[in-house]
């Protein structure tokens, strides 16, 4: 099972932190190894020829939910330059199709269907769980390798066997950032939990949040519930303060997350506060300003990894944005990565042009989760059979905490774990 994996993934490149391994080896009994990758061959200076081999991109660029996508579409951007400027599939040009998902059900399901029909070999996205829950199974009846750049809740490569995730589980994240808390405030005795009911990650990111707070022995004083479409929360926090909470945990996401970061400090509240995936991007900084100051966040990236691509992709997010590329971004060129390195892994093999789109579609896949990719994220493997094929294997987990500006609008993620 995937868990076994990722223990011996993680032993095997002694990157793991300790209590990525405490949350692991409860259920690992045996050590299947994986290779360590090698780092991405750049071969600059080709001169791109023939069609280009469409990839899908299915994310968020308009609703609330674009604070996450258009991060998403940044780092999609960037892959798609980068590896053609490194020569593309053994020559053959990549071409990108970006489809907006916007923030819901349906726009996800549309988008998809929209780049199958394309012809994509396989697809980026969609951002939101609550919507791979709805549009992967397209994807999956149709034969098309999915690789969900931020899909985090439970279950989602369980959904089928064209599905992966680039985007490491609640489970596997989660827990850092409570354990971060407790490094800056030993003292924590009573903690209260807010999540968004409507929505499929935040309801299973609370699930691991809340069994984190009552493993640690700490007090799970409230756990309190809102919509991603709230405005208003103060019922919500009035309940959960009247029981003095040294720390709040937060899943939701990022515009009702950051305005329920906002109005807890409107109404006094001093202690830690944690947010979950969905909090965790800069484009919370108009919604919550100077009071997202503090908010402590999981990061399944750090743009200090030192290899190269990583390095090279930060340079040329910096470039162009000005600021350090942050988990959505990387995650994004990363899953655009992991296609491309597959891509060339199954040209070299049989040759792309030997292949009608279907069976490339499905042996695309069959490849992809059984390679290993050096991507900005650190080493990353999929579990390649069983129930859990697809889902992510990776070594190296952070927190950061946010440091805003005097200004109260600029702001960054300090790394604190
Ligand atoms: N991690 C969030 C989700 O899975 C964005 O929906």
């Amino acid at each position: 099972m995937q868990i076994k994996r990722l223990l011996s993934l993680a032993a095997l490149l002694g990157l793991a932190s300790l209590s990525i391994v405490a949350v692991v080896a409860q259920e690992a009994t045996e050590t299947p190894t994986i290779e360590p990758p090698t780092p991405f061959d750049c071969k600059e200076g080709v001169e791109l020829k023939g069609e280009p081999i469409k990839i899908g991109i299915a994310v968020a660029q308009t609703s609330n939910v674009a604070l996450l996508g258009q991060e998403q579409v940044i780092g999609a951007q960037i892959a798609g330059e980068f590896f053609n400027n490194c020569g593309g599939i053994n020559g053959r040009p990549i071409q990108l199709v970006f489809q907006d998902t916007a923030g819901d059900e349906a726009g996800a399901i549309n988008a998809f269907q929209t780049v199958i029909a394309d012809g994509v070999v396989g697809i980026v996205g969609p951002t939101l769980s609550q919507q791979a829950f709805a549009s992967d199974p397209i994807a999956n009846d149709a034969g098309v390798p999915v690789m969900a750049p931020s899909n985090t809740a439970r279950g989602i490569p369980q959904i089928g066997r064209y599905i992966s995730r680039i985007s490491a589980p609640v489970a596997i994240v989660a827990p850092n950032a409570v354990a971060a808390a407790l490094d800056l405030n030993p003292d924590i005795k009573n903690v209260a939990v807010f999540y968004a009911q409507n929505d499929a990650f935040a309801s299973s990111e609370t699930v691991t949040f809340q069994e984190t707070v009552n493993k640690l022995g700490l007090n799970l004083a409230t756990v309190q519930t809102f919509q991603t479409t709230d405005t208003d929360f103060s019922a919500q926090i009035s309940n959960a303060l009247a029981l003095d909470p040294q720390l709040v945990i937060i899943s939701g996401l990022a515009a009702d997350g950051g305005n329920l970061v906002k109005q807890l400090r409107e109404f006094g509240y001093e202690g830690l506060i944690v947010g979950g995936n969905g909090l965790n991007t800069a484009n919370i900084f108009p919604v919550c300003q100077a009071l997202c100051d503090g908010i402590i966040i999981a990061q399944a990236y750090s743009y200090a990894n030192e290899s190269p691509i990583n390095q090279t992709f930060r340079e040329i997010y910096k470039e162009a944005q000005g600021k350090e590329p942050p988990q959505f971004s990387a995650q994004a060129f990363a899953a655009v990565q992991v296609f491309v390195e597959a891509l060339i892994a199954l040209d070299n093999e049989v040759g792309l042009d030997t292949l009608e789109l279907a069976e490339l579609r499905t042996r695309l896949n069959d490849t992809l989760l059984n390679m290993t990719y050096d991507t900005p994220l650190g080493p990353v493997g999929f579990v390649s059979e069983g129930e859990a094929d697809g889902e992510i294997i990776q070594g190296q987990f952070y927190v950061a905490q946010i440091q805003m500006n005097e200004d109260g609008q600029t702001g960054s993620f300090v790394f604190i774990r």
